[in-house]
């Protein structure tokens, strides 16, 4: 059997990470993925020894099977004429302009996909919805599919659930996997034969099967949910900050309820990544365009509460640096989503630096794994001003050290380990005093940095005596 990856010339969704990984799982069995793409510099990187994305242990499964069963090519016509099943992993971003814009999912590669899969196919084709659509998409495409083209083809919803940072473990062991099709003897086959795949490594019971659009809203309902939990427990933190309480007692005591859960209970900077925002704002879209306004009030709400959490870090910053930041430098420590990536989409470090360059403080970044030209590209696109512009206020450092000389404050906006063992001893010696650190992610010890005679902020926590706390926040 031969398997096909259709994936986007543009940045890889996270659904795209699913694909990477399960070659190291095809490798055990009788399939031959080809993953075609029509860029040909992203070919070139996925060939070569610098992957185009930094995934922990992506690597070794790309090296293990590239060239055996694993192969990478620009011949996308070639691709579609030998696959059976056609994964197509394309950008869905939120639209930019026209009707939706700002909330609805942009299916113009989805679209193009399916055009090209359409004049090029000459015998039945599964085709799989790996990336995140909304509902009806399957519906769609199959009307595009089966209206431009000369075969029979089975439209599958297949949606990702791994996250960034564990994208291979999630795969190896996913709590579930979800596969909905038309409820029809094709429909059917078709899923089975899709289960047949995943049942390789999966166990059966995890493999569920629905219909199509109970299996495309499932995907947008999980991420909905889950940044709700996120949003909820960082609306707690502001009611700890202001009442005394501790937001990760809170959350220990409330997550031992199994009814509720320990995970994703985590009170933080705010959300970010390429999924969440864009799904909820995509459920949103959905809500209005079915007339349940209050329905889409109420996930808006989530990302409202999202936007507040990170403005509500730089006003402790601001207000704590005794009500102004112009002129004064701030070492910020971490610029991607999450720890484990490189991945900056939906970064609340964007955000958060656009804030503090507008107040005129000088930024000086480091991260271990962001590339220089992401970062550039992130605040040009997010402050509206240009490179030399953004260069007068943000500088890029090569590690947290480096950020802190001279330092005024040190804001932790990604949870990366390297920042729980750093020297902040030798730190504190080269900073202004008061020192100050605004703890965004909660890793660090509170207590053992005051004894060295910092000044701390940290997220839902008893606040620091010694911090301006004249407004709340
Ligand atoms: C998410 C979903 O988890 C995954 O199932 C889906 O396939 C894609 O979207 P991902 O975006 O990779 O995965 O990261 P996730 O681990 O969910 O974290 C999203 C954001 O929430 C990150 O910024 C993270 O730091 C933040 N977060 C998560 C918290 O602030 N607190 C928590 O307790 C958990």
């Amino acid at each position: 059997m031969c398997l096909f990856w259709l994936v986007s010339p543009r940045p890889p969704p996270c659904g795209c990470l699913a694909c990477w990984h399960c070659y190291g799982c095809f490798l055990l069995f009788p399939f031959t993925p080809k993953i075609v793409d029509i860029s040909v510099p992203r070919i070139a990187a996925w060939n070569s020894d610098e992957l185009p994305i930094y995934e922990p242990g992506l690597d070794k499964v790309v090296k293990a099977c590239r060239g055996k069963n694993l192969f990478f090519s620009t011949e996308v016509d070639q691709g579609i004429r030998d696959a059976d099943i056609i994964f197509v992993a394309v950008n869905t971003p939120t639209k930019k302009v026209g009707m939706g814009a700002g909330r609805a999912a942009d299916l113009t590669y989805w679209e193009l996909a399916a055009r090209r899969i359409a004049s090029v196919a000459e015998t039945p084709k599964v085709v799989v919805e790996k990336s995140t659509v909304p509902i009806k998409t399957a519906e769609a495409i199959s009307a595009v599919l089966h209206g431009a083209g000369k075969t029979r083809f089975d439209v599958l919803s297949n949606p990702e659930f791994l996250a960034e940072g564990t994208a291979m473990t999630d795969l190896d062991n996913p709590d579930r996997v979800l596969i909905g099709g038309n409820m029809n003897e094709s429909g059917n086959a078709a899923v089975a034969k899709l289960a047949d795949v995943y049942a390789h490594w999966v166990p059966r019971e995890r493999i569920l099967t629905t219909n199509v659009w109970s299996s495309e809203l499932s995907k947008l309902v999980a991420n909905s949910f889950l940044a709700q939990r996120v949003s909820s427990i960082n609306a707690v933190s502001a009611i700890c900050e202001a009442s005394g309480a501790d937001v990760d007692e809170v959350a220990r005591a409330v997550g031992m309820d199994s009814r509720i859960g320990s995970k994703f209970l985590k009170a933080s900077v705010g959300f970010g990544g390429s999924c969440f925002q864009k799904d909820i704002l995509n459920l949103v879209y959905l809500c209005q365009s079915m007339g349940l306004a209050d329905v889409a009030e109420y996930f808006h709400s989530v990302v409202t509460m999202n936007d507040r959490q990170k403005e509500r870090f730089v006003s402790r910053i601001i207000h704590g640096l005794f009500n102004t930041v112009t002129g004064k430098r701030i070492a910020l420590l971490g610029f991607a989503f999450k720890k484990d990536t490189g991945d900056t989409r939906e970064s609340a470090s964007i955000e958060i630096c656009r804030r503090l360059i507008e107040e005129r403080a000088s930024v000086c970044i480091y991260d271990p794994k962001v590339e220089a030209d992401q970062i550039w590209m992130d605040l040009t696109a997010a402050t509206k001003l240009d490179k030399t512009e953004v260069q007068k206020y943000v500088t890029l450092c090569d590690s947290a050290y480096e950020a802190a000389l001279g330092a005024h404050a040190l804001a932790i906006a990604t949870e990366w380990d390297e920042f729980k063992t750093l020297d902040y001893d030798k730190i504190q010696e080269d900073m202004v005093k008061p020192s100050f650190v605004f703890d965004g992610r909660n890793v660090l010890d509170h207590g053992a940095l005051r004894e060295l005679g910092y000044i701390v902020y940290a997220i839902g926590k008893p606040l620091d005596p010694k911090l301006n706390t004249s407004i709340n926040c």
